[in-house]
């Protein structure tokens, strides 16, 4: 895809590797459509990466008024040709001890936040005479399960099913569909886990653009799934 005035929807553009996404995508000329709930970060983003970006203030979790948001954003005349299902909610603890609130918060966050906004999105995407293309950020917790990680890892394992799954579905439409696994990465997401980023990390704006890369490939040309890890992911010394 040739990103030059294409029309992307991200979702956890506030902060970390969305914002990242975002900028990258700008940088191409694609115009982003940056959902989360913090308005502040948000407004600010949009002071810095221009008119390209577009706040829009929302709980992906809110199935009514994401609804609402998709019908009156876009129509037959002014389709998606990217969506990104980056927003997530991760946290560790004992089965016995993980409060339900924190379970419930990431399989609603993770897996009905990505279902309801992709589900109200595919309608258009089939309808763009372009090839069209949905990345969803998983995780290497999609891969293997980590102690005090149940409710994080259902989520993610379930995030690659629904790709592998919506990618065998949605190919014959021209609607590739990529799960991007990565390892740590150096952003605020895990401090509430008391779980500290550092440099050795993978830096957002590296992933970012691994992500433009894939969106860059060929029509013909699916990169279904990729694991991503740091090298030495040791805190530095
Ligand atoms: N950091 C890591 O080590 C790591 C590793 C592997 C995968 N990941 C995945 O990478 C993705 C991005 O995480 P990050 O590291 O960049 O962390 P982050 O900075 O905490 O970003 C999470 C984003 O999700 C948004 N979000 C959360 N709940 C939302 C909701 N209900 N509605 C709308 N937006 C919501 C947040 O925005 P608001 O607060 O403004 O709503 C924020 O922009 C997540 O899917 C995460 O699971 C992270």
């Amino acid at each position: 895809m040739n990103l030059n005035n294409k029309i992307a929807v991200l979702t956890g553009a506030s902060s970390g590797l969305g914002s990242a996404i975002a900028s990258a995508l700008v940088k191409e000329n694609t115009k982003v459509y940056g959902i989360g709930r913090n308005e502040n970060s948000l407004h600010n983003l949009q002071k810095d990466l221009g008119p390209l970006f577009y706040p829009v203030v929302l709980d992906i979790t809110n199935q009514e008024k994401l609804k609402d948001w998709v019908s009156s954003t876009f129509s037959a005349e002014n389709i998606p040709d990217i969506l990104i299902n980056n927003a997530g909610s991760g946290g560790f603890g004992n089965i016995d001890e993980l409060p339900e609130s924190e379970w419930l918060t990431m399989i609603n966050t993770n897996l009905n936040g990505m279902y309801f906004i992709t589900s109200n999105l595919i309608p258009l995407l089939k309808k763009n005479p372009t090839t069209t293309h949905i990345i969803n950020i998983g995780s290497i917790l999609g891969n293997t399960g980590r102690a005090g990680g149940s409710a994080y890892c259902t989520t993610k394992y379930g995030v690659r099913g629904f790709s592998e799954a919506l990618f065998k579905e949605l190919r014959a439409d021209y609607i590739k569909v990529t799960c991007v696994n990565p390892g740590s990465i150096d952003t605020g997401f895990f401090k509430s886990s008391g779980i500290n980023s550092h440099e050795n990390m993978l830096q957002p704006s590296n992933l970012a653009n691994t992500i433009i890369h894939v969106l860059e490939t060929p029509d013909n040309m699916l990169i279904n799934e990729l694991t991503v890890r740091p090298l030495d992911p040791r805190k530095p010394a």
